[in-house]
């Protein structure tokens, strides 16, 4: 039998982290011996090991491509003298995770921290891409501390509905709601079901998952050019085959998260969130991976690199365009390029090399889905933050894409408890409101409902047939990426916490501003303390299991709705400026 280190500090493959039976030899002797029944060789077994989290399944068609990935990322580590070893981990589909796949964020990140740090593994691929799965992985890997690179399981392609483009899912909606406006009818609804998701992938538009993906890149943690591939493409393989030889290369200089995860790195993937007109969940994932490296994430600095950061890139919800044009458009090398005198360009990346050096090393040409700085798509960065007496720790609002018309509007609230009240009245003729009234919806923040997307309130049946398309809309819980309106998220504390949110009665009155970054209700702070004294927080307990986990120990949105025991103290805040 070869010899190999045992000693934690320099054990390295298969050696590494060994079971504990009091002798280490023999932990050794039997791993190997069991992996041998594999069909593995000791020349094989001496090589370096490159984990893969593996998040293919039945349930996840946005992973769909998992099969194909596998194949190309075993065949750049092979290349690359590594030795392959995939292992499964939790998968979460937006539309197969109940009650919400954010709800089970935290568990696959657990799943794979745990994972990462149970298997004997010198670097870690991390195969995510459906919305909660990369900010999973990324904090998870970020806690175990093992050199890790995510690779993104890339979009899916557009189809078409009777001549027009359409894609997963600003699409889904906007023939959802065209449906509910009765402008369209059963079967023309049931045609477009079968063209708004033409291959597997993720989300075609800038959605979470497309946004997660941008992020990733920008942050130096997976490949260049790893965020747009589409899902079906040879490039999405070919990114694949690069990272794999990328982790044998971090595993063998130790190139590990916390060096790659920095601050500039986070005030990079902050800019290019505002720039793409991201996903408003972004900045609650951001929060929650910045913080398992210690870092908080200040929304007030973060507002004010908003007002300097214009959105760039003209995607669907805040633009026309698709994550194929992105890609053609030359992907995150061209909006980089365009961003560069607001980027650190000497963060470094998985590669070994900085952001700067990276982007040297691509290409420009002439393209119309990323703008100039001085030509943007909207002025200011995609998501503004909010303060008042109805959101003393902030509220976002996906300001490129809502209605400029109601950004500056006071307007009649029109209240539903929770999600149940609001399905039992939303189109209930007699439900008593306007154009110009304020939807609210309490009780869906991370306690109260385990922050589901149900942030997009629908535009009330009678007033959508009769043409109205936006409606100021406020709620402690999320939205998807995907979606339009003036829409105001992750107001915090959230209602099931006792936050100001959980006293708005229908009838009172709410100013909302943009500009000036406001959201008050215009109720005298006595009345208010009256209403909060007659009002009993809900339980929000449960009785075992993981939900008794969930609810005891998760965060409120501005710290990422993750669990209290899994963030290290905060040593420093980013943005910084
Ligand atoms: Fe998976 Fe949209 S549902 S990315």
């Amino acid at each position: 039998m070869k010899t190999i280190m045992t000693d934690k500090k320099t054990a390295q493959g298969l050696s590494r982290g060994l079971t504990n039976y009091g002798d280490t030899g023999f932990s050794l002797f039997l791993r190997k011996a069991f992996i041998k029944g594999a069909g593995l060789t000791d020349e094989a077994l001496s090589r370096p090991v490159i984990g893969i989290a593996m998040t293919g399944s039945a349930y996840n068609p946005c992973h769909g491509n998992t099969p194909q990935l596998l194949e190309a990322l075993k065949r750049g580590i092979m290349l690359a003298g590594g030795l392959p070893m995939e292992f499964p981990t939790i998968s979460l589909h937006e539309g197969f995770s109940q009650p919400t796949s954010m709800y089970l964020r935290n568990l696959m990140a657990m799943d794979t921290e745990e994972m990462i740090r149970a298997q004997p593994m010198d670097a870690v691929v991390l195969i995510g891409g459906c919305d909660k799965t990369v900010p999973a992985q990324l904090m998870g890997a970020a806690s175990a501390g093992v050199p890790a690179v995510q690779l993104i399981t890339g979009s899916m392609l557009t189809g078409s509905h009777r001549g027009e483009r359409v894609g997963a899912c600003t699409d889904c909606r906007r023939y959802w709601a065209k449906f509910r406006a009765q402008e369209i009818d059963q079967a023309e609804i049931d045609d477009v079901n079968d063209q708004l998701v033409p291959s597997v992938g993720t989300c075609s538009v800038m959605g979470t998952a497309s946004t997660m993906a941008c992020i990733s890149e920008a942050l130096g943690i997976s490949v260049p050019g790893g965020a747009s591939p589409p899902a079906v493409t040879a490039d999405r393989m070919r990114v694949a085959e690069e990272t794999g030889r990328v982790a044998v290369q971090m595993a063998k200089t130790g190139l590990t998260p916390e060096k790659i995860l920095t601050p500039e790195a986070f005030e990079n993937a902050l800019r290019v969130l505002l720039a793409i007109g991201g996903s408003t969940n972004g900045i609650v994932h951001l929060a929650a991976m910045a913080a398992r490296v210690g870092l908080e994430l200040d929304l007030k600095a973060l507002d004010r690199m908003g007002r300097d950061t214009p959105v760039l890139l003209n995607l669907k919800p805040s633009g026309e365009h698709y994550m194929e044009d992105f890609h053609s458009a030359g992907g995150m090398a061209t909006l980089l390029r365009e961003l560069k005198p607001l980027l650190h360009l000497d963060a470094l990346t998985c590669t070994g090399r900085t952001l700067g050096e990276e982007l040297e090393r691509q290409s420009a040409f002439a393209q119309n889905v990323v703008r100039t700085r001085a030509n943007p798509i909207y002025p200011q960065g995609g998501i503004a933050v909010l303060w008042g007496n109805l959101a003393p720790g902030g509220a976002v609002i996906k300001q490129s894409a809502a209605d400029a018309k109601l950004m500056e509007h006071t307007g009649r609230a029109v209240v539903f408890e929770n999600s149940a009240d609001l399905a039992a009245r939303i189109d209930d003729p007699a439900l008593d409101v306007n154009a110009d009234d304020i939807l609210v919806l309490k009780h869906i923040g991370p306690k109260g409902a385990t922050m589901p997307e149900a942030g997009y309130l629908p535009i009330p049946s009678k007033l959508a047939r009769a043409g109205v398309k936006d409606m100021v809309r406020i709620s402690d819980g999320r939205m998807s990426g995907t979606a339009f309106g003036t829409i105001v998220l992750h107001v915090t504390p959230e209602a099931a916490v006792g936050g100001p949110l959980a006293y708005v009665q229908s009838g009172d009155r709410i100013a909302l501003s943009v500009s000036q970054r406001s959201l008050q209700l215009l109720v005298s702070d006595d009345e208010l303390a009256r209403r909060r004294a007659a009002t009993p927080l809900p339980d929000t307990s449960a009785p075992r299991g993981y939900r008794k986990l969930f609810m005891s120990t998760v965060l409120q949105a501005d710290r990422g709705a993750d669990f209290d025991f899994l963030q290290p103290p905060i040593t420093g805040k980013v943005p910084r400026g």
